[in-house]
C-alpha cells in the first residue's frame, strides 16, 4: 500500500460528514479533486470505502477500519504540531481561535489586546456558527473555543469568563418602550424576529419562554444579529440578543431595550478546549488572559443610557 496522508486527509473529512460536498467545502477543494483522492486510496486498498444509498454514501467495513486509522494518525500528527510550538514558547507559535458569532462583538478587542503582548504570535479566529464550533472541537481542529453553551456530547474542558445578558430590544417608538416591568405573557402576545436554528442566543431564548410555560410567536429568521437588530428597527417585531451587540445602538437611541421581568437573562460566556488537550504556551497564555482579563476589556454597554 502507498497510502498518502493528503489521501488519507482527504478520507477522513468526507467520511466525517459522509457527504464530498460538504469535505470539499471544509478543504478548499474542488468535488472533482476530492472524488480523485477517495478514488486513488480505494485503488491502493484494493477495497471499496463507501457504499451509496440512493442520494446518501455509507462508509464500507473496509472504510470504517480506514477511518479509525485516519483519525489516530491525524490525532497524533497535531499533537506533533503542538508539541513542537510549545518547544518554541509563547512568544512564538500559532494560536488558532474560533468563536460564536455573537462574540465577534468583543473578540478583535481581546486579540488586540493580546497580539500587542504577544506580538510574535501568529492569531488567527474563525467566526462561526455553533453546530461548526462543536465540530472542530471534536475533530480537534482549534486551540480555544469561545462560545455561550459547552457542547455536552463531547468531552471538553469548559471555563466561565464573563457574564453574556440577554435582552429584549425594541425601537424606541414601541408601545411597550416606555412601559415597566412587562410581563412574559405580555410579551408573548408580541411577535418576534429570531436567529437561526443552532444559534446559541436562540437556544437560549427559547428555553426562557418555555420554562415559563409561553410560546413564542415567530417572525422572520435571520441568521446574523445585525439582520436582527436591522429588523427590529424596521418594525418587524422585538428581538431578543446579546447585550454586547447593541452597544452603539443603545448609545445613538436606535433601539431600547424592553424592562420585561426575567430580562436581562443571565448568561455566561465560556471558554472551551478538548478534555486532555495539550495546551501549547501561546494557547495558554490566551486562556489566562480571557480567564483574567477579558471582562474588563469587552466591558458592557449600560442599559438604556440615560439622555444625552
Ligand atoms: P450565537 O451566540 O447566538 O451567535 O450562536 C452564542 C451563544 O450565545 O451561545
Amino acid at each position: 500500500m502507498h497510502v498518502s496522508l493528503r489521501q488519507l486527509r482527504v478520507f477522513e473529512a468526507v467520511a466525517r460528514h459522509l457527504s464530498y460536498t460538504r469535505a470539499a467545502e471544509e478543504l478548499h477543494l474542488s468535488q472533482p479533486a476530492v472524488s480523485m483522492q477517495v478514488r486513488q486510496l480505494e485503488d491502493d486498498v484494493g477495497l471499496p470505502l463507501f457504499e451509496r444509498l440512493g442520494k446518501r454514501i455509507l462508509l464500507t467495513e473496509a472504510g470504517r477500519e480506514i477511518h479509525h486509522y485516519s483519525r489516530a494518525i491525524d490525532r497524533s500528527l497535531q499533537e506533533m504540531e503542538e508539541v513542537i510550538e510549545s518547544l518554541k514558547g509563547v512568544s512564538r507559535g500559532r494560536l488558532r481561535i474560533a468563536v460564536a458569532s455573537t462574540v465577534n462583538y468583543f473578540a478583535p478587542r481581546l486579540m488586540a489586546v493580546f497580539q500587542g503582548r504577544y506580538p510574535g504570535i501568529g492569531l488567527r479566529l474563525d467566526v462561526t456558527n455553533r453546530e461548526t464550533l462543536v465540530q472542530m472541537l471534536d475533530s480537534n481542529s482549534v486551540d480555544l473555543v469561545l462560545m455561550g453553551v459547552p457542547p455536552k456530547d463531547i468531552e471538553v474542558e469548559s471555563e466561565a469568563f464573563m457574564d453574556n445578558p440577554l435582552v429584549v430590544i425594541a425601537p424606541p417608538e414601541h408601545p411597550l418602550a416606555q412601559a415597566r416591568s412587562i410581563p412574559i405573557e405580555r410579551l408573548a402576545e408580541e411577535v418576534f424576529v429570531m436567529r437561526e436554528e443552532g444559534s446559541g442566543t436562540r437556544q437560549a431564548m427559547e428555553r426562557f419562554f418555555a420554562e415559563r410555560g409561553q410560546t413564542i410567536r415567530h417572525g422572520m429568521q435571520m441568521t446574523r444579529n445585525e439582520a436582527v437588530k436591522q429588523a427590529v428597527r424596521s418594525g418587524l417585531g422585538l428581538g431578543v440578543v446579546s447585550l454586547h451587540t447593541i452597544e452603539l445602538e443603545l448609545e445613538t437611541r436606535r433601539l431600547v431595550t424592553l424592562d420585561a421581568q426575567g430580562f436581562p437573562d443571565r448568561r455566561q460566556w465560556y471558554l472551551v478546549y478538548r478534555r486532555g488537550k495539550r495546551l501549547s504556551p501561546a494557547a495558554s497564555a490566551f486562556r489566562d488572559f480571557v480567564l483574567s482579563e477579558a471582562a474588563r476589556i469587552a466591558v458592557l454597554p449600560p442599559l438604556n443610557p440615560a439622555p444625552i
